[in-house]
């Protein structure tokens, strides 16, 4: 067996843990990341694709935001359309703030490459990654490496596994309270080389199902369907996605669309999720391994993000001013926050959708949501305020 110490041990390189391990290496804390996944595998996965501006902020603090700036797209509003309607949310106009468009696999790539630059150690492709000792004052991990075990011991250690993590497995039943909906379809997202239908998102219900027109660059296009979960990629080729797509939005969007073969393509299932609390002994569970919120309010990425901001403070606090105030109230602040971005996430999925289940009247309630946003600045204001993201209350 191999020994390692370190201060900080984060498991998983997703967004999360690598922030933390920025955060952490700017104020001189150690930490070694350990993945399952091969850095190619990381950096491959398409996902999120709009930033908070809190979480722009924490980025730029991180001293990570310099390609993110030159390259995303800062956007001021967004569209809500019901059957053909259409309603601009005037995010700056309600709120003075604005979101950035910048797809999470180049924010991952960024942080990896800073973090290798800068002599951080991250174990890609690590083997059975099991957290031990997680009450005791020396939490350790243990992994597999090229045919050799590995041990590596810490003060704390970080669960930024994501949902299917081992680290929130640990946690025994008895401690661990769980909040689960499923829903009843996923996203089919194609990303396709061609510039974007509209300056905006578009988030569109239709009764053939939710679409949303969303982008990478203005060169890039991300597009998503509402589609059945027992669908398969393989069922959706490029030329039934635009002829989708182009129903679900309507003729007037539609004649803009720039068709072309699709570079990525897959399917993701929708899920609300909350693990409490997200501290048990000396690890900290922080973004998807705590916490799943359905795509449609852009928020998982950005929940991850204000995890890390008040854990890396909460760390920060503990080594350099041997103060734990933001270690121990950890889980409460973020949860506080959590529940609420969940609400919103679920809110604007419930509204969104076409739900096999619905009655009459549950789509008549969604149609009256649509009105009552669209005749009601406070409404409107109520979804900007959410979508450029609340305040991290610390
Ligand atoms: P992850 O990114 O899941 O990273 C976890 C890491 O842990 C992975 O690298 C994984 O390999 C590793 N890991 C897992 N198990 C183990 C193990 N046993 N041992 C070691 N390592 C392990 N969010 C937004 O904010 N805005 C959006 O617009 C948005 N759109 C989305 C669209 C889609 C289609 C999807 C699927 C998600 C979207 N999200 C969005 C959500 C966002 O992508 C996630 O919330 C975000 O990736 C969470 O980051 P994380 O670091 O917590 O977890
Ligand atoms: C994207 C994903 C989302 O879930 C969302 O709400 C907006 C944009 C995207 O991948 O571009």
């Amino acid at each position: 067996m191999k020994y390692k110490k370190t201060q900080v041990i984060i498991v998983g390189s997703g967004p999360a843990g690598l922030l933390l391990s920025q955060l952490l290496h700017n104020e001189g804390i150690s930490s070694i990341i350990v993945d399952r996944q091969s850095r190619e595998r990381i950096e491959g996965r398409v996902r999120a694709g709009v930033l908070e501006w809190g979480s722009v902020q924490a980025l730029e603090e991180a001293k990570i935001g310099e390609r993110m700036h030159r390259e995303g797209l800062p956007h001021e509003g967004f569209d809500l359309a019901f059957d053909g309607e259409f309603h601009r949310i005037d995010v700056g106009g309600l709120t003075g703030k604005k979101v950035m468009v910048y797809g999470q696999t180049e924010l991952t790539m960024d942080l990896i490459a800073q973090r290798l630059e800068q002599g951080c150690e991250i174990v890609f492709s690590a083997g059975d990654v099991q957290p031990t000792d997680v009450t005791s004052n020396t939490p350790k991990i243990q992994y597999t490496k090229d045919g050799e075990t590995v041990e590596i011991e810490g003060d704390y250690i970080t669960g930024c596994d994501g949902f299917h993590g081992v680290c929130r497995q640990t946690i025994p039943s008895t401690v661990l309270k769980t909040y689960e909906k499923v829903y009843p379809f996923g996203w089919l997202g194609v990303l396709v080389e061609k510039p974007p239908v509209s300056d905006e998102l578009i988030y569109a219900n239709h009764q053939r199902g939710f679409a949303l027109c969303s982008m990478r660059s203005k060169t890039r296009s991300r597009y998503y369907i509402q589609c059945p979960l027992t669908d398969n990629v393989e069922d959706w080729s490029d030329q039934r996605f635009w002829d989708e797509l182009s129903l679900r939005v309507g003729p007037d969007v539609a004649r803009n669309l720039e068709t072309g073969d699709s570079f990525e393509k897959s399917i993701a299932p929708l899920r609300s999720f909350v693990a409490e609390p997200m501290r048990y002994g000396n690890m900290f569970l922080a973004g998807d391994a705590a916490h799943i919120v359905p795509p449609t309010g852009a928020k998982g990425l950005n929940l991850a993000i204000a995890d890390i901001r008040v854990l890396s403070r909460g760390l920060i606090e503990h080594y350099k001013k041997s103060n734990n105030h933001y270690l121990e109230r950890y889980s409460d602040i973020c949860l506080k926050r959590v529940w609420k971005v969940e609400r919103f996430s679920w809110f604007m999925s419930t509204m969104l959708h076409q739900f096999p289940e619905f009655s009459a009247f549950e789509k008549r309630m969604q149609r009256a949501e649509f009105d009552h946003i669209q005749g009601s600045e406070t409404a409107s204001s109520s979804i900007a305020e959410n979508y450029v993201g609340l305040p991290l209350e610390m």
